[in-house]
């Protein structure tokens, strides 16, 4: 009788995420990741593991891992990446519901402790940990934030893909201004001059919209506005619906049942980062249609009886956005605003031209614009003599002029931006913490 020369090698355990624990209960398997913490006691440690799918509570005994292996697990340094492999178990206390019972760990790249992790558990100043933007992603709090991002614009698009709606993307780099020249960032342009970064797909869905049907745009948008507030980047992510042959209520029909579904997907999805955020989700559980719907003339005499200095004709400031929103417990849909303050492409109600068919939606708890637009001139002669009062070039806009030419109906759309929707949705104060790497006037890095 022969023998094999060799005894055949151990079975190695799967190397899986810590996401899919809850199907390897009571196996031994392997976890790539990095220490998030450690806690020791005598003869016991308690390293949390990420790998960026969760955290992991490990569990190392001495008595079982054997002297050798413990001293290696008692002296991991914060983010060192490593390999650990163990037993998995059901644990109610658990955060993900499950802990591992530690066999063994190999190290990958040990952080020197001459040279630690920048970021601890105490206390930094938010320019600290902007500096630190690349390492500071790895907290829990930047993680679930990120998470519950994903799944906004994930629901965002199947949102729209499931209603009819084209993607259709718009350019980045364009020749004219949508909304005013102010607030645009010029890069130079070959022999073409200056182009502009978008800070709206808009003028283009319009285009696209009269050749697709319902579409919408997708993309990072770029206003060079000096404005420092803690809902204002320089860089952020809008989508943009736009559709023919509608009207005003159309559009905020469309608003309130689109906002709906995204509140809804990310409280489906994301129970576990909302947690980690404390965020009190019976805040957007209530977020139901209908939303309030109130005229800008209401609006004003609201924020005046509730102290504002707004008068009529003023366009809202910060305050008075938190001040409109503080009574309800959903997000409300501002309309009819002074054509004065608008952009000059906004169709003016045809029953009282001085207010125009545009709508703000504005978020509850101090969140304030989430998503503004409206009706557009449909009108060619109407539209030409806006261009003019805005002092806008009439060249440049011969091809948006085309559309009331060929077949013009009524139309409009609105925009989204994707960090405010994040920040309300996480509660958090600042939409800064909703993008990877955000930008701000005073901030480009890292
Ligand atoms: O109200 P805005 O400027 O509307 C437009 O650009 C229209 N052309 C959209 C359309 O009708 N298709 O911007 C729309 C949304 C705001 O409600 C807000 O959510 C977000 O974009 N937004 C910003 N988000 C972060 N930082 C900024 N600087 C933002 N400016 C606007
Ligand atoms: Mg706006």
């Amino acid at each position: 009788m022969s023998h094999p020369a060799t005894t055949p090698p151990a079975p190695t355990p799967p190397v899986i995420t810590i996401q899919q624990a809850s199907r390897y209960d009571g196996r031994t398997v392997v976890i790539q990741g990095w220490l998030h913490n450690l806690r020791r006691s005598g003869k016991i440690a308690f390293p949390i593991v990420r790998d960026g799918t969760g955290f992991l509570q490990c569990v190392a005994v001495k008595a079982q891992v054997g002297e050798e292996t413990f001293e290696r697990i008692k002296h991991l340094t914060h983010e060192t990446s490593l390999r650990l492999t163990g037993k998995l178990r059901a644990d109610e206390r658990a955060p993900g519901g499950f802990e591992m019972d530690v066999e063994d760990v190999q190290v990958i790249q040990a952080v020197s402790p001459d040279d630690p992790f920048p970021i601890t558990p105490k206390e930094h100043g938010v320019d600290f940990l902007l500096d630190h933007r690349h390492l500071w992603l790895r907290s829990r709090l930047q993680h679930a934030v990120l998470r519950v991002r994903h799944s906004v614009i994930r629901a965002v698009r199947d949102f729209f893909d499931n209603d009819g709606f084209t993607l259709v993307d718009t350019p980045i780099l364009t020749p004219a201004a949508c909304e005013g020249t102010t607030t645009l960032f010029e890069v130079p342009y070959f022999d073409e001059g200056s182009a502009y970064l978008a800070q709206s797909g808009q003028l283009y869905n319009e285009a696209t919209a009269m050749a697709m049907g319902k579409v919408y745009c997708f993309g990072p948008t770029f206003r060079a506005e000096k404005s420092k507030t803690r809902r204002h980047l320089t860089e952020f992510w809008m989508v943009e619906p736009e559709m023919p042959f509608v009207d005003l209520n159309d559009i905020m029909d469309l608003a309130e049942r689109f906002v709906e579904s995204v509140v809804a997907r990310v409280l489906d999805e994301r129970k576990e980062e909302l947690k980690t955020l404390e965020r009190d989700v019976s805040k957007l559980e209530s977020v139901r249609r209908p939303f309030p719907r109130i005229s800008y003339d209401d609006a004003v005499k609201t924020l005046q009886r509730k102290g504002s200095e707004i008068q009529w004709g003023g366009d809202f400031g910060n305050a008075d956005e938190t001040l409109l929103g503080e009574d309800y417990d959903r997000p409300i849909l501002v309309h009819r605003f002074p054509t004065e303050i608008k952009a000059f492409y906004m169709q003016p109600d045809p029953t009282r031209p001085e207010v125009a068919l545009g709508v703000d939606m504005i978020a509850p708890e101090g969140y304030g614009e989430l998503i503004g637009g409206g009706q557009r001139i449909h009108d060619y002669d109407l539209l030409v003599e806006r261009l003019n009062e805005h002092k806008l070039p009439r060249e440049a806009f011969e091809w948006f002029l085309d559309l009331r030419k060929y077949g013009s109906v009524p139309h409009g759309g609105f925009g989204m931006g994707v960090e405010r929707c994040v920040a309300w949705i996480c509660g958090i104060e600042h939409v800064r913490e909703t993008i990877a790497f955000p930008r701000m006037i005073y901030r480009m890095k890292p």
